[in-house]
């Protein structure tokens, strides 16, 4: 069994968004993203996805569901193994409850989110009672306004302050959360002391972790970040995107930059589409997740040695996600700015007139490949062909590879055949793949609807219902232990009934259950769908009774029947009463 809070703490975490873009590219759509329906062929997008509802629905065929359900329904997945694909996704383990003891190991991921939560809050406060620390900030230029935006704070000098927000400090969860760091002796102390604090959001803005600038310059090192954690992956995260993401659709342009500060003066400049990579390389997976939002993404690194090499490194990253929609450039500024400095000293419209005419990828790619290669000789060209031949296996964007493959094999001296003879490259003419396999929805039951409305929503269960209902078909026997259940925990949740049911009902239809379970979306108006349903149940009750009542009849000579069967025969096919037969 897996323990309820660790669900709820891994559908907190992972993004349905990113969940379905995996197998089926999403485009956004407005505040949602669309695509083809992977459940029904169709040519144009009907199924969408909800970034605020963490739900996905098909105008076309009606599928709909979460993220669990949608790994159930595409990978043929159950319940269980969906849960742990998610959890592989987002660097969760799940942990198993066993039914007679509480085991610790569970507490170690539950209470993450509200650790950094509250520890984001403490730090908030001591910002305002340490005039060193505002000092520093308004030194820096930081205005209050865009602070609190960014709900920077400042975690105090001391090896255990945070004792006093967590009075258990011992507590996994803390240094599972790398708030709290333990020395071999067993000592337990605060990772961040004495530092600046910017909190790291994820995309539903809720923390999952830190940046610690230190004040004094001659502290090192100069950031501290959080370590990786079950909630904080640097290679998946953007500083700053929860809060640019609204901007960010606004200018149809993310810019990426490499600094905490970075972000945080270009925002106080106007400029709020900015984010940052987490003192990591941008990796393929921010990139893609960048160019859900915008089509159009720059990277302004600093105008220093590190920052071009950055660029490149971001570059050759980009290059598996380009599609030929996308727009990639490269802003590289003075030699002695950063995007801070930069954007201080000129201001947000210089700062826009330069991001205007930043390096296309294409060119920065030509430009870096000839730079230190004069093209003269032979031999020069051949070092050139074997540098851009890796680069250009990556791209498989049709109409972006072809330009960039033509100028490759001008500057090599080759016609486009010849280059396309001598280096192994993708065919781009290729179909796309179809990747995915078109799955076909089954129509659910009707005693198993009316089972799964009744886990939704427990105390819509009717104790009469269980003098009538049969009990002896297996679907049967589920919606009656599925009324029993409900009747017992009026207000609990889907899960904990499931939890009953799982050793009583036949496993193939629990399974079934599940599944469909988890399609379902809360937001259904279940009352109006539970009457509905309901009637059709009675109706089907009504319609078998009075079969068997016509088979009994139509033996009888019509003088043999009694007033009551008579008229039974006459309302056959009529509306079932509420007080069923
Ligand atoms: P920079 O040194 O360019 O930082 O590092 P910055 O944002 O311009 O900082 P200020 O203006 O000096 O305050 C860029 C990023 O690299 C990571 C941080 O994410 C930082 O924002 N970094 C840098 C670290 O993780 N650790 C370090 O020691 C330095
Ligand atoms: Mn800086």
């Amino acid at each position: 069994m897996i323990p309820e809070s660790f669900i709820q703490e891994l559908l907190n975490r992972v993004d349905v968004v990113d969940v379905i873009d995996k197998s089926v590219p999403l485009k956004k759509a407005g505040a949602n993203y669309s695509a083809c329906c992977p459940f029904h062929n169709e040519k144009s997008p009907s199924f969408t996805v909800s970034p605020t509802k963490q739900f996905y629905h098909c105008f076309g065929c009606g599928a709909h569901g979460t993220a669990v359900g949608f790994l159930m329904e595409y990978q043929g997945l159950s319940f269980v193994e969906a849960i742990q694909e998610l959890a592989k996704m987002v660097g969760m383990i799940v942990p198993q409850e066993t039914r007679d003891e509480n085991r610790p190991a569970q507490k170690l991921v539950v209470g993450l989110q509200e650790s950094l939560q509250q520890a984001a809050q403490y730090y908030k406060a001591e910002l305002k009672k340490s005039q060193r620390a505002i000092d520093y900030l308004k030194a820096r230029g930081l205005s209050g306004q865009v602070a609190a935006k960014f709900q920077i704070g400042y975690a105090p000098a001391g090896w255990q302050n945070l004792q006093t927000v967590f009075p258990d400090y011992e507590n996994e969860a803390l240094s599972t959360a790398g708030l709290v760091v333990q020395n071999e002796q067993g000592r337990r102390y605060d990772r961040f002391r004495d530092r600046i604090m910017f909190p790291i959001h994820d995309q539903k803005g809720q923390v999952i972790g830190f940046g610690g600038r230190v004040i004094n310059p001659e502290d090192t090192p100069k950031y501290y970040n959080s370590p990786e954690t079950p909630l904080f992956q640097k290679g998946h995260e953007l500083y700053g995107l929860f809060l640019a993401r609204r901007a960010i659709r606004e200018a149809g342009r993310a810019l990426v930059v490499e600094g905490y500060m970075d972000v945080v003066a270009l925002a106080q400049y106007g400029i709020e589409y900015a984010i940052a990579a987490l003192g990591t390389a941008t990796t393929p997976f921010h990139i893609t997740k960048l160019m859900r939002q915008a089509d159009e993404i720059v990277f302004c690194f600093d105008g220093d040695n590190a920052g071009r090499t950055a660029a490149w490194r971001a570059a050759m990253n980009a290059l598996p996600a380009l599609t030929d929609g996308l727009k990639l450039s490269f802003l590289f500024l003075p030699k002695e700015h950063d995007p801070d400095s930069y954007v201080r000293e000129f201001g947000k419209e210089k700062f826009e007139a330069e991001i205007k005419v930043a390096m296309p990828l294409s060119q920065f790619i030509l430009k870096h490949l000839s730079e230190e290669n004069a093209l003269q000789s032979q031999e020069d060209r051949v070092r050139f062909l074997n540098e851009a031949e890796p680069i250009l296996q990556q791209i498989n964007a049709p109409r972006s590879a072809m330009y960039l493959r033509k100028k490759v094999a001008e500057l090599a001296q080759l016609s486009l055949e010849e280059m396309h003879a001598l280096l192994k490259l993708p065919n781009l003419n290729k179909a796309p793949v179809q990747a995915r396999p078109k799955l076909t929805r089954t129509t659910i039951s009707l005693h198993k609807r009316v089972s799964l409305m009744l886990l939704m929503q427990p105390d819509l269960a009717n104790a009469e219902d269980l003098e009538w209902l049969p009990s002896e078909t297996e679907e049967e026997e589920l919606l009656r232990l599925t009324i029993e259940t409900c009747l017992l925990h009026p207000h609990s949740k889907p899960v904990v009934i499931m939890r009953e049911l799982e050793d009583k009902v036949d496993t193939k239809l629990f399974r079934e259950l599940e599944r469909e379970l988890s399609l379902l979306d809360e937001t259904l108006d279940l009352a109006l769908e539970f009457a509905g349903a309901k009637q059709q149940l009675e109706q089907v009750y009504v319609h078998k009774q009075g079969g068997e009542l016509l088979a009994q009849i139509s033996e009888k000579p019509l003088s043999a029947l009694t007033e009551n069967e008579r008229a039974m025969l006459k309302n056959l096919g009529n509306k079932p009463s509420r007080n069923r037969v």
